[in-house]
């Protein structure tokens, strides 16, 4: 068959695996309009609820008062405002690192960082369940891709033997998986960083905010922050915001100034965006921010605990990611669908973004689902389980 449009559609489609957008109407609230009919909420990475919290919105539009719409253009040209010191300051002060630096967006952050540190004759150690926008900056890197099996430190330092380069290495993994919710083992991670001289990156999009005191990520919570040379996280997630940074030393700094394309060659954030993002920074580390992160832990462990009673498969783990791994992409996408019907929308992720066979509902909490909303979610759940049999 030619390789026309047509037929490489009607091949995603014949495979179960067409994408589709569904259309949400208002806030990203607990609750929301979606194709015209509300539903619990279960599949947002707002974990902390912020996307619609007044602080942020307040900040914003002083923002768009104060410095406008845009930032004109890139960094480097004439696009750094104050907002972008201010932000990276309190980034870096949040983080404890000696500085930061803020990227448009978590992708353009992956994409960005990893070509500016290796290239052909370096090697990059990557788990092997990293988030496709860390795989898309090492192919763009064009240094040589190791994968390591998931969170497993032994063989990655047998790898690192095997694959020595007197070129650069680095070892990037997230901190928190963003489909199975689990944790990397960054104590074994930093200490075969330091024992190699290898470079270690964390992407923390799914800790930064959530975890560690005053919601410092995974690193922090592991008491190893120190021992990352590069700990990148995102604003769109749980500070309900937009972009994403790098906490690094300032030579690390200077060098993704002059090297990182995605930070060199894209118009950076406008006000807007900074002003929420800054504005969260403060609320992640307030009483509000510890409170909020309390109720998302209880709310992610009830709803563990019980779908795990009922018989569902779930991998280990303990975040507000709860995968329940149904296996087929037609069981996925049809469990997906009745949960729709029953007012719950969460998300079904299939190949090739889990691999084969591990298609799962992928449920996120978040930290203002009431206990109401949690044990109704259950209950719904459960049903449906029950009448497709898989509990
Ligand atoms: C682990 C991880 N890294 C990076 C990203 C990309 O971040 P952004 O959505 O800000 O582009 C995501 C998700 O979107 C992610 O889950």
């Amino acid at each position: 068959m030619p390789r026309t449009i047509h037929n490489e559609l009607a091949e995603i489609e014949s495979r179960g695996l067409m994408r589709r957008t569904r259309l949400i109407h208002g806030r990203q609230g607990t609750h929301v309009n979606c194709d015209g009919r509300e539903v619990l909420l279960l599949c947002s990475n707002n974990y902390l609820g912020l996307a619609d919290h007044p602080a942020l919105a307040a900040a914003a539009t002083a923002a768009i008062r104060d410095y406008g719409t845009s930032s004109g253009a890139s960094r480097l040209v004439s696009g750094t405002m104050t907002l972008h010191v201010q932000l990276e300051e309190a980034v870096a002060r949040w983080k404890q690192s000696e500085a930061a630096l803020v990227f448009n967006s978590g992708h353009a952050a992956n994409t960005g960082i990893i070509p500016a540190l290796v290239g052909r004759g370096d090697v990059v150690f990557s788990d092997r369940l990293n988030h496709a926008s860390i795989i898309d900056g090492i192919l763009l890197s064009g240094a040589r891709l190791v994968r390591y099996p998931h969170n497993d430190v032994d063989r990655l330092a047998r790898l690192m033997e095997k694959h020595h380069t007197t070129g650069r290495s680095l070892i990037v993994s997230d901190g928190v998986f963003s489909m199975d919710g689990d944790l990397a083992p960054l104590n074994g991670l930093v200490a075969l960083k330091q024992a190699s001289g290898a470079l270690l990156m964390i992407d923390d999009a799914h800790g930064s905010g959530v975890m560690g005191e005053r919601g410092r990520g995974s690193a922090e919570s592991m008491g190893v922050s120190g021992g990352v040379d590069i700990l990148m996280g995102t604003f769109g997630k749980a500070l309900g915001s937009f972009g994403a940074y790098a906490a690094v030393s300032e030579q690390l700094r200077q060098l993704l100034v002059n090297r990182a394309r995605s930070f060199i060659f894209s118009t950076s954030l406008p006000p807007a965006v900074l002003a929420a993002s800054l504005a969260a920074v403060e609320l992640v580390q307030s009483p509000e921010g510890e409170q909020l992160r309390q109720c998302l832990a209880a709310n992610s462990s009830a709803f563990r605990r019980s779908l795990s009673a009922a018989g569902f498969v779930i991998p280990e783990g303990s975040t507000q990611i709860v995968p329940v791994v149904l296996g087929s992409t037609e069981c996925t996408m049809g469990f997906c669908e009745e949960l729709l019907a029953e007012g719950i929308f969460a998300q079904g992720i299939r190949p090739p973004t889990v691999p084969e066979g591990t298609s799962r509902i992928r449920f996120t909490l978040m930290a203002t689902h009431s206990d109401a909303d949690i044990a109704g979610a259950i209950a719904r759940i459960c049903q449906v389980g029950r009448l497709r049999g898989v509990i």
